[in-house]
């Protein structure tokens, strides 16, 4: 693993953008693995530059999404603007100013595939189609996942669906909530993801991190134990992996003084039942698709769901509401 610190999230993106640059000048036909969120919109934004001053070509390239939400990339009730899906994402980011071959090339999970499972055993077999991924783009989430593979998830995972746990829930809250106009009990409670078996296939892989909010999730990553709570920590085995990290997030190493990712007892015992709650969920969802319940349908199941979550208070999520509520 090599660990690369610099001054802000402006050069971590274009330290990526130079990685991604040299990346198409050994292979212009190259396979890239892509991230949404907001870390690597920097190095969206370079790639851009990069392109508009004719340094970067896209024509061929093939690019593989992570992850999306399962049912609610989509809000039906809201304008599609406001939609919170990775493929409005990436067109508003990434592919609209490029030369990227759109649809054909641009592989990215569908949220609403009447059929799951299927839809993901045909995106892995459309990886290994493309000689798979030669390198791949990674930001992280501030409990230590890659991807959507939240923590506990199998380090030899493959695409699949994964419910998003709490504290991704409360993450998400901004872009959904505040951004986005949705009601919180309206916001997806599941992803469709590569697992952290598919990333660790990657030739080469990047992981971006940025921002204070990611310092106890870096320092897990470079200085813990691998473990599948924090499931970044696979990297530590892959044989061409780079951290690219901004001051911000690297002084977040001091906080390894405590053990990484300790959360206190109460939390543990509830994420153990919200999974549960969340792996029962799908299991009665998917039964109902099969009896031909339409996308409300199953949108009106998630919403009994966040609503119950919400009237039980459980995990203590009023609180971590409110706290959101009241950041700016
Ligand atoms: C998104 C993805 C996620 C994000 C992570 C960090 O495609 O794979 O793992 O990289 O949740 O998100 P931001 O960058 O918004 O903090």
């Amino acid at each position: 693993m090599r660990v690369v610190i610099l001054d802000n999230k402006q050069a971590v993106g274009e330290y990526a953008a130079n990685i991604v640059e040299e990346q198409l000048a050994e292979n212009p036909d190259s396979v890239l693995g892509k991230a949404t969120g907001s870390t690597p919109i920097p190095l969206y934004q370079e790639l851009i530059r990069k392109y508009e001053k004719k340094e970067l070509d896209f024509s061929r390239v093939i690019t593989f999404n992570l992850d999306e939400y399962l049912l609610l990339g989509l809000n039906l009730k809201l304008d599609a603007k406001k939609d919170q899906s990775y493929h409005r994402f990436m067109w508003e980011n990434f592919w609209q100013h490029i030369n990227i071959k759109y649809p054909e090339n641009t592989y990215i999970l569908n949220g609403l595939t009447p059929n799951p499972e299927r839809h993901c055993e045909l995106y892995e077999k459309q990886i290994v189609k493309a000689g798979g991924i030669d390198l791949q783009i990674l930001g992280i989430g501030s409990d230590g996942h890659i991807a959507f593979d939240e923590p506990g998830s199998s380090l030899s995972s493959r695409t699949r669906v994964k419910y998003l746990l709490f504290s991704t829930l409360v993450d998400n809250y901004d872009a959904f909530v505040k951004e986005g106009g949705y009601d919180f009990t309206d916001m997806p409670v599941f992803s469709i993801t590569e697992g952290v078996g598919t990333v660790m296939e990657a030739k080469k892989v990047i992981l971006l991190a940025t921002g204070r909010g990611k310092g106890k999730a870096l320092a897990a990553l470079v200085e813990g134990p691998v473990t599948s709570q924090v499931t970044a920590t696979a990297l530590q085995y892959h044989r061409n992996f780079t951290v690219i990290a901004d001051k911000e997030a690297a002084e977040g190493k001091e906080l390894t003084q405590e053990k990484p990712m300790k959360r206190d007892g109460l939390r543990d015992l509830s994420r153990h039942q919200y999974a549960m709650r969340a792996e029962k969920l799908y299991s009665q969802m998917q039964a109902a698709r099969i009896k031909g319940a339409t996308i409300d349908d199953l949108k009106t199941m998630q919403k009994k769901f966040l609503e119950e979550i919400l009237a039980k208070n459980f995990g203590g999520i009023q609180e971590l509401l409110e706290a959101k509520q009241k950041e700016k």
